[in-house]
């Protein structure tokens, strides 16, 4: 099953089309999601040592498996796209906009229960799931990381459904639940992200500003007052005859 795009990154295409179109900045945040997908096989693999639920430890354990060939195979990519690249200074990722696989986003899986363990996890799969087509959708500059895309779709697209069903299993009566409650702590971390970013944003345009107003006002008035003093070594009535070293 191939999940689709949201609404909101299907009206940000131009946007996610403009994203990745720059080899260098392609080539950044395949390197990030590596990251990412990394991150999330060593949060899988923690779980599938707490679960007491034997199948779905082996399906943990597969999950973790495929984030950490993920992993491996957006570097090599990375890898191989900055090697041909010449050098030049990082610029915008906008990792806010296009994020890759979010996997478990930081939650502590010592401390969540099975069901809504499953419930974020299927919903963060989906939503990788619905952002991956949409990157492959947008990437017709680059046939080979299209195809690398597609090929971990096919990954994602299973573990959005076992995720789902193993959901269902283990907790009947309380997926809906699950269900809104995990949703309502990936709205509570994208509004802090959102807010971060906002912040970081605010915070780089005041110290631009304070760079290029406020700093040469003050240059101007030491210029000023520096020519206001008389060249070389002056003796001031209040200053020491400078007679003895005493
Ligand atoms: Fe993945
Ligand atoms: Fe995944």
């Amino acid at each position: 099953m191939r999940s689709a795009p949201s609404a909101i990154d299907r009206l940000l295409k131009p946007l996610h089309r403009w994203i990745w179109v720059d080899a260098h900045r392609r080539a950044r945040k395949l390197l990030r999601f590596a990251e990412t997908e990394a991150d999330g096989g060593r949060d899988l693999s923690r779980a599938a040592e707490l679960t007491a639920d034997p199948l779905l430890r082996r399906l943990y354990l597969r999950h973790a498996q495929d984030e950490m060939r993920h992993a491996d195979l957006f570097r090599a990519r990375g890898r191989a796209l900055l090697q041909r690249l010449p050098h030049r200074v990082a610029g915008i990722d906008a990792n806010w906009i296009a994020p890759g696989e979010r996997g478990l986003d930081d939650l502590r899986v010592e401390v969540q229960g099975e069901g809504t363990l499953l419930a974020f996890l299927h919903l963060s799969e989906k939503a990788a799931a619905g952002r991956f087509a949409l990157y492959e959708e947008v990437l017709d500059c680059d046939a080979e990381t299209r195809a690398l895309f597609a090929r971990i779709l096919e990954d994602e697209a299973f573990h959005m459904t076992y995720t789902r069903k193993q959901l269902a299993r283990l907790s009947p009566r309380k997926q809906g639940m699950d269900l809104w409650q995990a949703r309502a702590v990936r709205v509570w971390k994208a509004y802090l992200r959102l807010a971060m970013a906002l912040a970081s944003a605010i915070g780089a345009a005041v110290l631009t500003a304070q760079y290029f107003i406020v700093l040469p006002l003050f240059a101007l008035l030491a210029r000023r007052a520096a020519n206001r003093d008389p060249p070389g070594f002056v003796r001031t009535r209040s200053a020491p005859a400078l007679e003895s070293q005493y």
